[in-house]
């Protein structure tokens, strides 16, 4: 069961939204608001239990009176603001990003990446195929994770993921610069070297499926993995005593993966390898 902690009240402020006055709570962004009115702005690098990194501006929203425009995930909604998401400038400029991302990165797994290019009239094949920016094989180096940088938006999610904001293991950071710029781990080795300790927390906040489970990858590989038929059941993990909430993914009987609520406050989504992980011996059934 997931709790919610009690908070003091927040106090709620009012603007426009597409001509129509809301109200949330001082502190949200225009994204929270966007959501709660039911609207779909879409979003790659905004993850809710992260800090904005404004890295991919696929959110972007015009907001009366401003220069350029902003991007929903991390502006804050103020009083009396006019926020407008469906434009020209901002269905343009969404186009223009989803044009950019998909001539130079695999969006496959990207959930939701086929329907934005779709819906927002984005040709990536305009840039041709020299658009491409590594063209490498998935590293396959441990028996847990699958790192296929030919899928990365360079969002930075993990790394705050791995760094500070989570885990503290600073096992991954950005190496290169401009169009060399790509996520690694020291000396970009092998996962294995590396100050990783396989908490699995990078790839639960990956949006595009560069970080993987080893075992998805697998079954996505043979053609079996079936989200549709999975089931989701939620326990307490029982390794230690700090109690994590566990999210198991069960296909064919078989658990296929491990992941958190992201409300839980006591996780946020995080686990460590035992949770993660550690599941095996719940299904050797021999
Ligand atoms: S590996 Fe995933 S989370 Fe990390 S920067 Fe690339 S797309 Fe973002
Ligand atoms: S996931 Fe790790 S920290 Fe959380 S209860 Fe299990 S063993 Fe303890
Ligand atoms: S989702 Fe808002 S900048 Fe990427």
């Amino acid at each position: 069961m997931t709790t919610v902690p009690l908070a003091p009240p927040r106090r709620l402020l009012e603007f426009t939204l597409d001509d129509t006055p809301v109200r949330v709570p001082e502190g949200a962004t225009i994204l929270d608001a966007c959501r709660a009115a039911g609207k779909d702005v879409p979003t790659l690098c905004h993850g809710d239990t992260l800090t904005p990194k404004n890295a991919c501006r696929v959110c972007v929203v015009e907001v009366e009176g401003a220069r350029t425009l902003a991007p929903a995930c991390s502006r804050l909604a103020e009083p009396g603001m006019v926020v407008r998401t469906d434009t020209e400038r901002t269905r343009h400029s969404r186009k223009v990003v989803l044009e950019l991302l998909a001539s130079s990165v695999d969006l496959s797994t990207t959930p939701r990446a086929a329907e934005w290019i779709k819906g927002y009239g984005a040709e990536p094949d305009r840039f041709g195929p020299e658009a491409r920016r590594l063209g490498e094989e998935p590293r396959v180096d441990n028996d847990l994770y699958v790192r296929d940088y030919d899928k990365c938006i360079l969002c930075y999610k993990c790394v705050d993921a791995c760094g500070d904001q989570w885990q503290n293991s600073f096992a991954i950071s950005v190496t290169g610069r401009g169009f060399d710029a790509r996520i690694a781990v020291e000396h970009d080795g092998p996962l294995t070297e590396s100050a990783c300790v396989y908490c699995g927390n990078c790839i639960e906040v990956c949006p595009t499926g560069a970080l993987s489970f080893k075992r998805e990858f697998d079954m996505r590989a043979d053609g079996s993995w079936d989200e549709e038929a999975q089931t989701e059941t939620t326990t307490v993990c029982a390794y230690c005593g700090v109690g994590c909430n566990l999210t198991l993914h069960v296909q064919d009987n078989e658990i296929v993966k491990v992941t958190s609520p992201h409300d839980n406050p006591v996780t946020h989504g995080n686990l460590c390898i035992k949770g993660r992980f550690g599941f095996q011996h719940v299904q050797n059934r021999v």
